[in-house]
């Protein structure tokens, strides 16, 4: 009896200690919550050098990944952001301004922007909390609002803000600290927290003006398994389970970005990573080369009807409702009482999955119209369950909606 209560103290002391991690101790007390800014009502969609170019970046990569944006198609599927990952900054001027690099953007960083704007594109940047961005660039630290506002001046549509070099920072006060400065500066710009998940910051993005904040480590190109700092698409999809219900108009979790089309995945892999994304109302950026693209993998990033899923506008981020080895059922919910349904196979071996309308939440006698998303066709009209075969490391995704009584 002792012992026993003893443990519930134990218990409840780690919970309070675990919950008091996220915001810190002192900031806790005096946070304001920060209003929406009304941007990214539905989850941001555009494209990052990060995945496939790293620091490689220059004014005419950006360049040449605009047009393939708009030639692909991808401009009309809705993809926006173009957005220069680390390295495209090196120094600060005597006034503590900072510089781009010389050599790869020779006309400077607004010359790019006016670009991409000019091709009906918006423009995104990247820095970090800390003195030193995670590839050793000056970062924003000390320098917040002056950065801000030249990035206002620049014409930035989107700011990624990466956490690397963040000692003895408060990871919800360092990312209102910038939010702040970009609000400051009166020109709407997304903003992208990237802290690799650490802190719980779906608990408290949104109150420090996130728009969108990264529920884990980095993605690298595989299925399943870690590398170094990186997770596969499996190992990040694991890690969503759960949090849902932090997702909606204006502020998502972001489990990083896509890998569709660098090579290390097969095609029905990337197809299953686009869908759970999509059903995740994740944030969808391309992190390919568009200007290399196989028509294969244009159309699985141009597949407008699973483009739709992720950017419904009810803003409902799906659910895990089943799981049986490597079988798993993934659902959400559309606009006009429809939802999207994701059967995935994790394994190696072809796999049965029966989905029964109690996953849904709906009675068995309902009858449901089908929609294979991939296939772009109707199934017959089904009641209580329908069972599909699931080829291995894939998906098959469906949007559902019930058959309307007739007369
Ligand atoms: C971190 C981020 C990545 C990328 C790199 C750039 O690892 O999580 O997405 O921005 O830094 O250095």
């Amino acid at each position: 009896m002792h012992s026993h209560y003893s443990r519930h103290i134990f218990v409840a002391a780690i919970a309070l200690l675990l919950a008091r991690i996220p915001v810190g101790l002192t900031e806790a007390r005096h946070f304001v919550a920060r209003p929406a800014n009304n941007l990214a009502l539905t989850p941001p969609m555009g494209w990052n050098s990060w995945n496939h170019f790293a620091c490689n970046v220059s004014a005419s990569l950006i360049e040449s990944e605009a047009d393939a944006m708009v030639a692909s198609g991808m401009r009309a599927a809705g993809y926006r952001y173009v957005v220069i990952d680390d390295c495209w900054q090196v120094g600060r001027d005597e006034n503590g301004n900072i510089l781009a690099d010389p050599q790869r953007f020779p006309q400077g960083i607004k010359a790019v922007a006016d670009y991409v704007h000019a091709r009906g594109l918006k423009f995104g940047i990247y820095s970090d909390v800390g003195d030193h961005t995670c590839q050793g660039r000056p970062g924003s630290r000390g320098h917040e609002y002056q950065d801000a506002l030249q990035y206002a001046r620049w014409g930035v549509d989107y700011l990624k803000y990466d956490w690397c070099d963040s000692g003895g920072l408060d990871a919800r006060s360092a990312y209102a600290t910038m939010s702040d400065a970009l609000r400051a500066t009166g020109r709407p710009i997304v903003f992208s927290i990237c802290n690799w998940g650490l802190y719980q910051p779906w608990l408290w993005g949104a109150q420090a003006g996130g728009n969108l904040w990264r529920t884990t480590q980095d993605i690298w190109d595989h299925w399943l398994g870690t590398r170094g700092f990186s997770l596969g698409v499996l190992d990040i999809l694991d890690e969503q389970a759960g949090l849902a219900s932090y997702a909606g108009p204006g502020h998502w979790n972001d489990p990083d970005m896509l890998e569709v089309g660098n090579g290390g995945m097969t095609e029905a892999q990337y197809r299953a990573q686009f869908s759970l994304w999509a059903v995740l109302a994740a944030p969808l950026i391309a992190g390919n080369d568009l200007s290399r693209m196989s028509p294969a993998i244009r159309a699985i990033l141009t597949n407008r009807e699973v483009i739709a899923v992720d950017q419904d506008s009810l803003g409902m981020e799906g659910r895990r409702v089943w799981k049986e080895g490597d079988a798993e059922i993934w659902v959400k919910p559309l606009m006009q009482g429809a939802e999207a349904v994701v059967l995935l196979n994790r394994g190696d071996r072809p796999l049965r999955i029966r989905l029964d309308w109690s996953m849904l939440g709906l009675p068995g006698y309902l009858p449901l119209e089908f929609r294979d998303l991939w296939r772009h066709e109707e199934l017959p009209v089904a009641r209580h369950s329908l069972t599909l075969q699931v080829p291995p490391t894939a998906v098959t995704m469906l949007r559902e909606t019930p058959v309307q009584p007739s007369g």
